[in-house]
């Protein structure tokens, strides 16, 4: 198959968004707009990208990256004028694939479709059309007779009679990248909104002799543009129903996919068995057998096979085999917990390494800390890292036994098998195999209610 670049035009406002941010960076299931219409394009097998800027510009790079290359459109006249900014990039290239940042829901699979046909017929430019029930707004296709397309009338330009047609236009388009740069020469902005509409390119390359086809996408869900916040969250529904139903054809059970938000980049293993109100985003890698749930938050978390998490908060660290978190977990971003430990209710760990068997059974609180294999945290532990200015770290050796409601003061180390006396505040180094107590005497004085009373 031939080559072919793409283009992605989101330099406009998306006024009815009513944000601060660009339009096209407002995530659909974990991801920006602009970026699941870019991973399409280059699923699809665009060899490189494009990406008009202009509102909001800075944002839009941030979220683009490096995958795309950038041109600017500093003034909003319209989709031809966006176009026109990218001569250069058009220029390298033999077909482009043009796209909007706003059509989130594009598969690869049409895309790589479309190019089949366009190319297999040889067209100029081939349109990306679907047949709404409702097409208020959107711009139509005008067949000729023998049926070939003929032009694009936007809504706002349309007769009563274009008015009916119900096959629009769905914004994508594959050209070959000379006719579509002939075509730019001769857009105007005669039109209803005085704008350089890319649509005419159509008309103008059937009219200077070239090819024009369309290609009817099947599933209308996948050109569902995005405008507002209502259709941002019918666009999220399609989009989790898809990622969810991928997952469990791949082998993980999902109890309620109305009710579990996964972002697409995770992996997860098979046997795998989410409960419902759970929440996995970013680069998340979850093994076989695992569970997970109900009301999880998996943030860029890595989980090991045959662990279980309940109504935990997991984000940016790693979790072993076999180990059991929550409920009412906590692991904050720079942990990394080992096989078969514990992370019982209401503990909380930051930046901390913590060895194979170790048990932090409940209410306790672990910061910038290394803590090997196989020690027991008693109830109410708390590693006191911060002194309101610098934090310090504390190493905690295999074998350490911390009693109940010790404050382990850092930094400080405690040695491989040292044993804690609960309630004890630990500001100094516990030597292998040693008891430390440090807090005061109990002192009992003998029938001192009898004297209270009196
Ligand atoms: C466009 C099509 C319409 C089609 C519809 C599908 C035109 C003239 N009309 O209309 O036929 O049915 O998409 O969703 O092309 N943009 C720029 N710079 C501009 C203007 C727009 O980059 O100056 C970008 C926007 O950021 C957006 C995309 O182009 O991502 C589409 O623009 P929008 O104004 O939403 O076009 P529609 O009116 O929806
Ligand atoms: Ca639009």
């Amino acid at each position: 198959m031939a080559e072919f670049s793409a283009l992605i035009l989101a330099a406009g406002e998306g006024k009815r968004m009513k944000s601060m941010k660009s339009k096209v960076v407002h995530k659909v299931c974990g991801k920006e707009m602009v970026n699941r219409v870019l991973d399409s394009a280059l699923s699809a097998g665009a060899v490189q990208a494009q990406v008009v800027i202009g509102h909001c510009a800075d944002m839009v790079k941030d979220a683009v990256g490096e995958r795309a290359s950038f041109v600017y459109q500093h003034e909003q006249k319209g989709t031809g004028h966006a176009v026109m900014q990218a001569r250069a990039f058009l220029e390298e290239s033999e077909h482009v694939c043009v796209l909007t940042g706003d059509t989130p829901l594009i598969s690869e699979q049409t895309l790589r479709e479309a190019m089949r046909v366009h190319t297999e017929n040889n067209n100029d430019v081939t349109v990306l059309t679907a047949d709404f029930s409702n097409p208020y707004g959107y711009g139509r296709i005008i067949r000729k007779e023998d049926g070939t397309v003929l032009k694009i009338v936007e809504h706002k330009d349309a007769s009563e009679e274009e008015l009916k047609v119900t096959e629009i236009n769905s914004g994508m388009y594959f050209f070959k990248a000379k006719s579509l740069l002939n075509a730019l020469d001769s857009i105007t902005d005669n039109n209803a909104q005085g704008e350089y509409y890319l649509t005419d390119a159509l008309e103008i390359i059937c009219r200077d002799g070239g090819k024009a086809g369309a290609y009817i996408v099947s599933d209308c869900d996948e050109i569902m543009g995005i405008n507002d916040r209502v259709q941002l969250s019918v666009g999220e529904k399609i989009m989790r129903r898809k990622i969810n139903e991928k997952y469990m054809l791949s082998g993980v059970t999902i109890i309620d996919p109305d009710n579990t938000y996964i972002c697409d980049e995770a992996v997860i293993g098979t046997d795998t068995v989410i409960y419902p109100g759970t929440v996995i985003e970013g680069k998340c890698v979850i093994g076989k057998n695992v569970y997970i749930g109900p009301n999880c938050k998996l943030t860029n978390a890595a989980i090991g096979d045959e662990t279980d998490i309940n109504i935990s908060t997991i984000t940016d660290s790693t979790i072993g085999c076999r180990t059991h978190v929550g409920p009412y977990a906590y692991v904050r971003p720079g942990c990394n917990v080992g096989d078969e430990c514990k992370v019982g209710d209401f503990v909380e760990l930051k930046k901390a390494i913590i060895g194979n068997g170790t048990k932090l059974s409940h209410l306790t609180y672990v910061g910038d800390a290394e803590v090997g294999s196989k020690v027991n945290f008693g109830c109410g532990t708390v590693v006191v890292n911060y002194d309101g200015k610098n934090k310090y770290k504390t190493i905690i050796k295999d074998n350490a036994f911390i009693g109940c409601n010790s404050n382990l003061v850092s930094p400080v180390t405690v040695n491989e098998g040292a044993y804690i006396a609960a309630g004890s505040t630990i500001t100094d180094e516990v030597p292998k195999d040693a008891l430390a107590i440090a807090r005061a005497r109990q002192v009992v004085k003998e029938n001192w209610n009898d004297r209270r009373k009196k």
